[in-house]
């Protein structure tokens, strides 16, 4: 049947409120009579807190104050694990951890009070180097037949070590929150900026010892989040709930980007070593990998990013015999957190320069060696997870050597000139969905209601922050249910209005989240029955029909996960991609453009084709920016990159010419064939750039960011020669 919906081009529900100025986004939120909020925060790494000097010129009635003292519940932000206290009560262990809160009338109060107020902290020597931590958060093996064996009896063993550093998610609006103390039933509400209401309810309800159905939490508009808005706002809807019934009165927090870029969570640092067995025709053997993640000062998700990362570090390839040990340790940084690729990104820059390393030092093609070890249906990935169906990677393989030549390309041949251009590959897949049994517990649910108009109206919990869900979920909804696309409204994210559809991350929300709509549209159109759909839609509800459909996510029947043993099926489904980065790099200041980028993506059936194209082309240029460009470093544990004067992103001036081709492997249980594309772009841009800087210049960089200072040093290292 013709569909007119999935894979047609729609306009966005939500564009023209945010185009025009008319979204609310919780800055936007006129509350009467709110007060405003603020944290006082460590100014060390690591110490005792000893208690406060309160500046006695103050007026300290003017204010109120909270300490962990004042927290009803449990003082700990839940989340995977209770160790992120609410409020450090006496052992600090990062710089800018929240010691105490206020708030205040207005804002200048509210800056003269914080300025009142000086911690007492014993300082002590902060842990900053993941590489010396004792201290594991989740230690992870993955084992496939023998390799220490096989290693062991190979001829030619090759090993490399690659090191990625953090990155800031760099949403355009900072994280905010309003809190209104609880009303006449005993319900607190929580509005404001993030990826996933039910996780900030959660963790709500611990905080401040109150059951679900007391506390409600509502999204507003949200201007990005990229993950940076998947763990931090169960922070910061905790301190503002907690300053709202101390005052009881509404309080808003809401950072200011110097704020935000010293206190919430970026992405994890990585070191990751490889050695691996190949024989004389590139053939992978064996492959040993070991992956440290610096998890910062508190578990946060980091078990989770680790085993995404774990999962996919021995890259799209088959091989017999492997053996991965993953760590998350503690340290004395803020703690690091979500951010689209969510491990996956440090581990597939790893395993991709590995790749690059082996060809050159095999004198085989780079795309070659890809070709010849890529997974394929029938094969069995690093968990033995056996790839039934859905598996483009060949396909993106041969459409990226067909849009782009790289096949023929003479890698690494010698250059001249003192702008020396390079081009470079990558080769990557990335599991949709939450990982292992992940969506099996959860057994996210969609409603659907016949609204009085004749509409229907999706009831989720799964968030519109700039990606496209709204489009995406009325595109389903209405070609399965044979109406327009406005017949079709979407509930705003209330956890009192919407079921628990689960957290609107891991690549997720089309394939798990939108097949569950789907399968409830066909449902409710079978109840309704066949003609116009308003008017049937009424008829059925004069007749007095159910006009509601509540489904839950039915995972796969051959889907089985071992979490002991960390095997068996990972993901439902995989999306493949090959990225291909042009750059041009100038040797007198080593500044590096990238110009272009090319990518072939598998997602399965595309529901909104510009859309899946420009998640891809936003991710890439992430990647670009992760690739060359974003320094974030810290000293004794402070972010040096705290304003955006210094936190560098890459702007359209940086943005490579994009071409990305969609090359559909339709998945039989995603909803139309769809698969998600959400974080896949992350993964590839970064290792394509250092590949096409290696062609370029003939340097192997391992690490990243790959800054001119660095490619400087690197060069000279090589041609002493043109030292000045
Ligand atoms: Mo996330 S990094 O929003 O899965």
């Amino acid at each position: 049947m013709e569909r007119r919906f999935v894979g047609a081009r729609l306009a966005r529900p939500d564009g023209p409120a945010k185009v025009s100025g008319h979204a609310r986004y919780v800055a936007d939120v006129a509350v009467p009579g709110a007060w405003l909020g603020g944290t006082v925060r460590s100014p060390v790494a690591r110490g005792t807190l000893e208690g406060f000097d309160f500046d006695p010129d103050f007026d300290f009635t003017r204010c109120t104050l909270a300490g962990p003292a004042d927290v009803p519940g449990a003082n700990v932000v839940a989340m995977l694990a209770e160790d992120m206290p609410l409020l450090a009560a006496r052992e600090v262990e990062h710089m800018g951890e929240a010691l105490l809160l206020v708030a205040a009338p207005d804002e200048a109060t509210l800056c003269a009070a914080l300025a009142a107020i000086r911690p007492r902290i014993a300082p002590r020597t902060p842990l900053l180097d993941a590489r010396e931590s004792q201290r594991v958060f989740k230690r992870i093996e993955i084992r496939k037949g023998d390799a220490p064996a096989a290693l062991a009896r190979a001829e030619l063993v090759i090993e490399g070590e690659y090191e990625t550093a953090s990155q800031e998610q760099m949403y355009i609006e900072p994280q905010g929150m309003v809190a209104y103390p609880p009303d006449a039933q005993g319900t607190l509400v929580v509005r404001g900026s993030m990826q996933c209401p039910y996780y900030v309810q959660k963790a709500l309800g611990r905080a401040l010892a109150l059951p679900p159905e007391r506390v409600r939490v509502v999204q507003e508009a949200t201007g990005g989040g990229f993950g940076g808005k998947e763990d931090y706002p169960s922070v910061l809807a905790c301190h503002a709930a907690l300053l709202a019934l101390r005052a009881g009165r509404p309080v808003s927090m809401l950072y200011d980007r110097h704020e935000d870029l010293v206190a919430t969570h970026k992405r994890h640092p990585s070191r990751v070593r490889h050695r691996t067995a190949v024989d004389r025709d590139g053939r992978l053997l064996a492959m040993e990998i070991d992956v440290l993640l610096d998890g910062g000062a508190y578990t946060t998700l980091s078990p989770v990013v680790l085993s995404r990362g774990c999962i996919h570090a021995a890259g799209p390839y088959r091989c017999g015999h492997i053996r991965i040990e993953g760590r998350a340790v503690a340290t004395n940084h803020v703690p690091y957190g979500a951010f689209r690729g969510f491990g996956a990104p440090q581990t597939c820059f790893a395993i991709e320069r590995h790749m690059d390393r082996i060809a050159h030092e095999l004198r085989l093609h780079p795309f070659e060696l890809r070709r010849r070890n890529l997974l394929r249906e029938g094969d069995t990935t690093a968990t033995g997870q056996l790839l039934r169906e859905s598996v483009g990677s060949q396909a993106v393989m041969e459409r990226i050597a067909a849009l782009t030549g790289f096949d023929r390309h003479a890698w690494r041949a010698p250059r001249a000139g003192r702008v020396r251009r390079g081009v470079g590959l990558s080769f990557f897949f990335h599991g949709a969905g939450f990982t292992g049994a992940g969506e099996t517990l959860l057994q996210g649910k969609v409603a659907l209601e016949l609204e009085a108009d004749g509409r229907a109206l999706v009831r989720a919990a799964s968030t519109e922050f700039g990606q496209g869900t709204e489009t995406l979920f009325q595109a389903i909804a209405a070609e399965a249910l044979g109406c327009e696309q406005d017949d079709v409204a979407i509930a705003q994210p209330d956890t009192h209005a919407v079921p628990n559809s689960g957290p609107t991350v891991a690549s997720r929300t089309c394939m798990v989240v939108g097949g569950v709509l789907a399968r409830a549209c066909r449902e409710l159109r079978e109840r309704i029955g066949a003609g116009e759909f308003r008017t049937r839609a009424r008829a059925f509800l004069a007749q007095g029909g159910d006009g509601r459909v509540e489904l839950r996510y039915e995972p796969p029947p051959t889907l089985e996960w071992n979490e002991e043993t960390y095997t068996g099926d990972a993901y439902p489904a995989y999306g493949w991609a090959a990225d291909v980065a042009e750059v041009e790099v100038d040797l007198d200041t080593f500044e590096v453009r990238v110009t272009r980028l090319t990518s072939a993506v598998d997602c399965g059936t595309p529901i909104q084709p510009q859309m899946v194209t420009g998640q891809f082309e936003g991710g890439s240029l992430q990647a670009v920016g992760f690739a060359h460009l974003e320094v974030v470093t810290s000293r004794d544990g402070r972010c040096l990159q705290d304003r955006m004067a210094t936190c560098i992103i890459p702007t359209a001036l940086d943005a490579p010419e994009f071409r990305t081709e969609l090359v559909p492997v339709p998945f039989s249980r995603g909803p139309f064939g769809a698969k998600g594309v959400g974080e896949m772009p992350m993964d590839g841009g970064a290792p394509a750039v250092l590949s096409a800087i290696e062609d370029a210049l003939g340097l192997h960089m391992c690490s990243v960011p790959a800054t001119s200072e660095k490619l400087c040093e690197a060069w000279l290292a090589l041609h002493p020669e043109e030292r000045l």
